[in-house]
This record gives structure tokens, C-alpha cells and sequence, in this order.
């Protein structure tokens, strides 16, 4: 089994990739095995609605959109985390979600999930709930744990001293690995996920 981290940050070994090394290393103790997807520094594009597409992904190639979702096709589970950005999530990782979920969402249903928010000091549960949304309209089950997942610094030395931080932090792995181990469980046992579609309505009719 594994688990695909995405980090948020343009900064690949900054704050956020602290507090997902702590979950990576926390899955790995517990069996199973993780891959942490660098989003980088370079430009990220927005989804522009243009509804064109493609089983490959987003019609636009010239990103790292479609490398992570062919990486998430194969993944278990997802922790995606964010800097926190004027009390948002990163805009970069918005923009990289909207497209990845809007092209390819079948590579993520029913696949549990967490968000981790990386501030300096506030705005963490504003971005928490902009990354969980992708989650809760994707079938996903969300990853809590021991408090909200978050971390605090400004600098990677500053997280690895918020003791609570990187304790949550591993607490979302372990509750990962448990949730991914009943649903490796229960598919033994043929209980699978039951769902009901063909209801889209518009209320503009
Ligand atoms: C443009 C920008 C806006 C920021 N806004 C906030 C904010 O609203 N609240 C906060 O606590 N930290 C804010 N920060 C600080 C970062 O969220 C924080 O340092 C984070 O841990 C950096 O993670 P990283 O090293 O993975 O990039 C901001 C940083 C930048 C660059």
C-alpha cells in the first residue's frame, strides 16, 4: 500500500515538506509506503473551464498536473499539504487540484485523504477547509487526528521544534495506515463502497 503526498510549497524542503516527512516516516513504521510529489517553483496553470478534458488528464501538458495523477491512480491514499498563504491554502495548489480533480477525479474515489496547512501563525483552518473540500465531493474519507493538522514556523528548524505539530502529524499517519488497512480488510470480504449517480441538477432550469 501507499501513499501520495503532495507538497503545496514551491519550497521543496521547507515547512510543509517538514511536517510531510513526519507523516511519510510515521507510514512507513506502520507497513506501508510513501512518495512525496514536489509541485516546484514553476508556473502552475488555472483550470480555464474549457470542459476539453482528457482520459491522459488536463489538455494542458506543460505542468506537472498530469504526472501527479498518473501517480495518484496508483496511490491509496493522499495527504495533500499547504503553505498558508494571506489565510488561504497556496493559490498554486489550488490551481493544481482544480485540474487535477476536474480532469481525473476517478484516480482519487473512495481513497482516504488528508490536508495539512503549514503558517507561520494563523489562517490554518481556513486552508484546511479549502483543501478538504476535494475530499468531501470525491467520495473520499477524510484523515483527522490528535488536533487540527497543521504545523507552525516560518522555517523548517521552527517546525521541528512545535513538539504538538509533528505529534499530529504522525497521529495523521497512523490513522491513516488504519483506515487503509480496514478498507484492505474489508475488500477481502467483498464490502465495497456502494454508490448511487445519475442525479445532476441544475437549478437554473
Ligand atoms: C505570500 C505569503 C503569505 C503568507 N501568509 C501567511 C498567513 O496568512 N498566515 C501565516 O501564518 N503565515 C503566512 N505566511 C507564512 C507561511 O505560511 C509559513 O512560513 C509556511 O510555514 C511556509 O511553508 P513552506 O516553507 O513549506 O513554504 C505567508 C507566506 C507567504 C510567502
Amino acid at each position: 500500500m501507499k501513499v501520495l503526498l503532495l507538497n503545496g510549497s514551491a519550497n521543496q524542503k521547507g515547512c510543509t515538506y517538514t511536517a510531510l516527512e513526519e507523516i511519510g516516516r510515521t507510514l512507513q513504521a506502520e507497513g506501508i509506503d510513501y512518495e512525496i510529489f514536489q509541485m516546484g517553483a514553476q508556473p502552475i496553470r488555472d483550470c480555464i473551464g474549457c470542459r476539453q478534458c482528457t482520459g491522459q488528464g488536463c489538455i494542458f501538458m506543460d505542468d506537472p498536473v498530469n504526472a501527479f495523477v498518473r501517480r495518484a491512480r496508483s496511490a491509496d491514499g493522499f495527504v495533500f499539504g499547504t503553505p498558508v498563504y494571506y489565510a488561504h491554502a497556496s493559490g498554486r495548489i489550488l490551481s493544481f487540484l482544480d485540474r487535477a480533480f476536474y480532469s481525473s477525479k476517478d484516480a482519487f474515489v473512495h481513497k482516504p485523504a488528508a490536508a495539512v496547512a503549514s503558517a507561520r501563525r494563523a489562517g490554518t483552518t481556513a486552508s484546511l477547509d479549502d483543501l478538504n473540500k476535494y475530499f468531501g465531493i470525491s467520495h473520499m474519507p477524510t484523515v483527522g487526528s490528535s488536533y487540527w493538522n497543521m504545523v507552525h514556523g516560518s522555517r523548517p528548524e521552527e517546525v521541528l521544534r512545535d513538539a504538538e505539530g509533528l505529534q499530529t502529524m504522525r497521529n495523521i499517519a497512523h490513522n491513516m495506515a488504519w483506515l487503509l488497512k480496514c478498507i484492505e480488510a474489508g475488500r477481502e470480504r467483498g464490502i465495497v463502497p456502494e454508490t448511487e449517480s445519475g442525479s445532476w441538477t441544475n437549478f437554473i432550469r
